[in-house]
């Protein structure tokens, strides 16, 4: 597939990273050209390029802003009508230990609201970047889990493809309106990995008894 990731940090390098070596023909885009330069530079298969209209051929467009700059960063990818947007940001407080927003709305909610046309998905943003870095595979048959959340069947069939294609097990977790659930569950998995110390190579999944 054709990706374009918006954010060449810890998110947005882990997905470049991921996401050429399986395969995918992947345009990075960051702030500061030079930092988009560097990570493709890195990764065979990776350009950089400028936002203005990256997401133009893009079947997907990854999301990988902190939250405060999502709405300006996607609209400044150009034309997105129809376009598959995978959002996996946290609306973080500046200490990481809280969300400003929830309960009766989401950052994906408000992204797909911002950005009408768009078809978002929530999805990734349970997985700390040192996980999407690293792969999905935790060892003994164990693969870290993406839930995407969205109300196009399309956007998540595209964000399926992509973690599958990357190795990871997917769960359906509904409607974008369950992006409300998924972000606290991101505020959780950030106070296990720093406020509990578990460190940042966990994730969350679920399980079912037999
Ligand atoms: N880090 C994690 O473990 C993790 C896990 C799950 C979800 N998340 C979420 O993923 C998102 C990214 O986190 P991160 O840790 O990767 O943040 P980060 O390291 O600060 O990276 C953010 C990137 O966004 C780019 N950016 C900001 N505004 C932009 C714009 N208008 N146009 C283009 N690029 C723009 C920045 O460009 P410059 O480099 O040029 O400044 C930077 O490369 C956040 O919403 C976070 O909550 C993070």
């Amino acid at each position: 597939m054709k990706v374009t990731v918006i954010g060449a940090g810890n998110m947005g390098s882990a997905f470049v990273r991921q996401l050429t070596r399986a395969g995918h023909q992947v345009s990075v885009v960051a702030r500061t050209g030079s930092k988009a330069a560097q990570v493709a530079a890195a990764n065979p298969g990776a350009r950089a390029v400028d936002v203005a209209n990256s997401a133009a051929d893009a079947d997907a467009v990854v999301l990988a802003t902190g939250y405060a700059d999502a709405v300006g960063a996607l609209k400044a990818a150009g034309h997105l009508q129809g376009k598959v947007v995978i959002d996996v940001t946290n609306p973080l407080t500046p200490d990481y230990m809280g969300l400003t927003l929830g309960h009766s709305t989401s950052a994906a909610e408000e992204i797909a609201q911002a950005v009408p046309g768009a078809e978002v998905v929530k999805g990734f943003n349970t997985l700390f970047a040192q996980v999407l870095a690293e792969g999905a595979d935790f060892g003994n048959g164990q693969q870290a889990t993406v839930f995407v959340a969205s109300d196009s069947a399309r956007a998540k069939q595209v964000a399926t493809t992509l973690a599958k294609s990357m190795g990871f097990s997917v769960v359906d977790a509904g409607g974008l309106k369950n992006a409300r659930y998924l972000e606290p569950l991101a505020g959780l998995n950030i106070y296990l990995g720093y406020g509990a110390g578990l460190g940042t190579a966990i994730a969350p999944t679920w399980i079912r008894k037999a």
